[in-house]
C-alpha cells in the first residue's frame, strides 16, 4: 500500500458494545478522523420525524438520506453535529431516535445514499470507522478490522449507566428488550447485516474493563 492512502481501522458491533467510546480513544492515540457511521443514520431518521415522514416510505427515506445536510464539527476530541445548521448532537441519541434509526437502515436504498459519504471520510493520516458493516461493506479493504461484542445485559447496564449519568430515567428491562429487539433487526436485514468480516479480530467485552478492550485493539492493530 502506498503511503499517500489513508490508512482505515474499522470498529463494528452491535449497539453498546463500547464502539463509540474505544473508536475515540483510538482516534485520539492515533490521530486518525473518526467516522460515527450509526450518526449518519440516527440523522436520517431525526431528519424524517423532524418532518413528519412516514418512516414506511422507503424512497422518502433514501430521498432525506441524499439530501442530508450535516455538518460534522470536530474540536478538540468532541464533535459537534450540525443538521440544517441546528444543533442535534444530543438530540440523535434519544430512544425514540435509536428505534427509528434502526427500522431505516434496514432499507438498502438508504444505505447506498450514505455508502459515498462514509468512504468520503477516509482522508489522510487515517481513519477509525464505527458502525456495523464499516468492515464488511463500506471498506472490505481496511487494514485493520475489529468485531467488538458482549452481552445484551452487559451492554443494556452500561447505556443504563450513561442515562442515568445524563439524569434520564430509564427501565433496565425496557433497555435489554430495545437491545435485542435492535440487535435482531440489525442482524436479519437483508443488505449489510451486523456480522463480523471473515477477516476481523473479534473481541468480547462483555468481562473486561475499558482499559483492557483497548489494549487488545492496540495489539490488533500493531498486527
Ligand atoms: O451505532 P448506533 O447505535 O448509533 O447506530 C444507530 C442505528 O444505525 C443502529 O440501529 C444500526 C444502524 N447502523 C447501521 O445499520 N449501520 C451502520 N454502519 C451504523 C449504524
Amino acid at each position: 500500500m502506498s503511503s499517500s492512502e489513508p490508512v482505515v481501522i474499522t470498529i463494528d458491533g452491535p449497539s453498546g458494545a463500547g464502539k463509540g467510546t474505544l473508536s475515540q480513544m483510538l482516534a485520539r492515540h492515533t490521530g486518525y478522523h473518526l467516522l460515527d457511521s450509526g450518526a449518519l443514520y440516527r440523522l436520517v431518521a431525526l431528519a424524517a420525524l423532524n418532518v413528519g415522514a412516514d418512516l414506511n416510505d422507503q424512497h422518502q427515506m433514501a430521498k432525506i438520506a441524499s439530501e442530508l445536510d450535516v455538518i460534522f464539527n470536530v474540536d478538540a476530541g468532541s464533535t459537534q453535529i450540525l443538521l440544517g445548521g441546528r444543533d442535534v448532537t444530543n438530540n440523535i441519541r434519544h430512544e425514540t431516535v435509536s428505534m427509528s434509526a434502526s427500522q431505516i437502515a434496514a432499507y438498502p436504498s438508504v444505505r447506498v445514499a450514505l455508502l459515498q459519504r462514509q468512504r468520503e471520510f477516509a482522508k489522510l493520516p487515517g481513519l477509525i470507522a464505527d458502525g456495523r458493516d464499516m468492515g464488511t461493506t463500506v471498506f472490505p479493504h481496511a487494514q485493520t478490522k475489529i468485531f467488538l461484542t458482549a452481552s445484551p445485559e452487559a451492554r443494556a447496564q452500561r447505556r443504563y449507566k450513561q442515562l442515568a449519568a445524563k439524569g434520564e430515567a430509564v427501565d433496565m428491562d425496557m433497555l435489554i428488550k430495545d437491545i435485542s429487539e435492535r440487535d435482531e433487526r440489525d442482524s436479519n436485514r437483508s443488505v449489510s447485516p451486523l456480522r463480523p468480516a471473515e477477516d476481523a479480530v473479534i473481541i468480547d467485552s462483555t468481562s473486561m474493563a475499558i482499559d483492557e478492550v483497548f489494549a487488545k485493539i492496540l495489539t490488533a492493530v500493531k498486527q
